[in-house]
């Protein structure tokens, strides 16, 4: 791992192919300078998704840090939205009582996507944190999308030129068995469509944007183009491409959701209790 100071305001580590960095030095809730902002802008740049250690945020804190980055977007599921800041989203396995109910909430965690792809400006960064960490599974995995692209024999790759994916909420839930979209959810977010590569604006890099709510090919046989979503998809998330985090007490993850897709693994929900909160900084639409 190689380890950098950046501008002089934060230690950025990179993990391996530089997928994924940890960054020390600085303490997310006591306020970030601007040189700081541009520093971990930089490092999320350079690695698509960051970890911070021992960090101490709570709802307020983390959504002032996560609004140095931009507008926030609260999610069209409003149920899990925080009730004083409505822009910010948590959820968790624990009932009114705090013991684990056995069910993990928003089932659409568990499988690839990438964050809101299904709205026309899909979302830039998503800053999370967990107030209760499962001590055994729970991990979230992210996947290089440069990578996986960049890796794509160059034939392949060229047939995927000038496709467009259609993202849809409401299919996204019907296939991670989710409770069905409800109609105001499907009001909100009725489906769109994206390049299937995009070009991520920071870096000019080409990126597979795919994922569980990408459901088919815009103009292709809804079959054929769910089988070539879910090919690209096996590619894209081998070993290779792969970043796994185990959360620790006090970590708080970022990451670029233009060229990631990211999971949850599964644990005992009966057992463990997991909680999560996030804040999503507003994106653009794919190019
Ligand atoms: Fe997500």
């Amino acid at each position: 791992m190689a380890n950098s100071k950046v501008a002089g305001q934060i230690d950025v580590t990179a993990k391996a192919n530089d997928f994924g960095a940890e960054i020390g030095g600085i303490d997310l809730a006591a306020g970030v300078s601007e040189a700081a902002v541009k520093a971990i802008h930089a490092a999320i740049i350079g690695h698509k998704v960051l970890v911070f250690r021992d960090q101490q945020l709570d709802d307020e804190s983390h959504f002032a840090f996560a609004e140095c980055f931009g507008p926030l977007e609260g999610h069209i599921n409003v149920s899990t939205r925080l009730e004083n800041l409505p822009k910010m989203q948590s959820f968790g396995n624990l009932d009114a009582t705090g013991k684990p109910t056995g069910v993990h909430p928003e089932g659409g965690t568990l499988v690839w996507h990438t964050d809101k792809s299904y709205v026309a400006r899909p979302s830039l960064f998503t800053i999370l944190r967990s107030p209760f960490v499962a001590k055994e599974g729970g991990e979230t995995c992210f996947a290089d999308m440069q990578r996986a692209y960049e890796s794509l024999d160059a034939a392949r790759a060229e047939r995927l030129q000038g496709l467009r994916a259609v993202h849809d909420w409401k299919r996204s839930r019907e296939k991670s068995d989710e409770r069905a979209a409800t109609a105001a959810e499907i009001a909100a977010a009725p489906p769109v469509d994206h390049p299937l590569v995009r070009t991520h604006p920071d870096t000019g890099a080409r990126t597979l944007y795919i994922g569980n709510h990408a459901s088919h090919i815009l103009g292709q046989e809804r079959a054929e183009g769910e089988a070539l979503l879910a090919d690209l998809e096996r590619h894209a998330t081998q070993d290779q491409f792969i970043y796994r985090h185990s959360w620790r007490d006090n970590d708080v993850l970022m990451w670029d959701n233009r060229c990631t897709i990211h999971c949850v693994m599964p644990y005992d929900a009966a057992r463990e209790r997991r909680v999560v909160c996030r804040a999503v900084v507003q994106g653009d639409r794919p190019v």
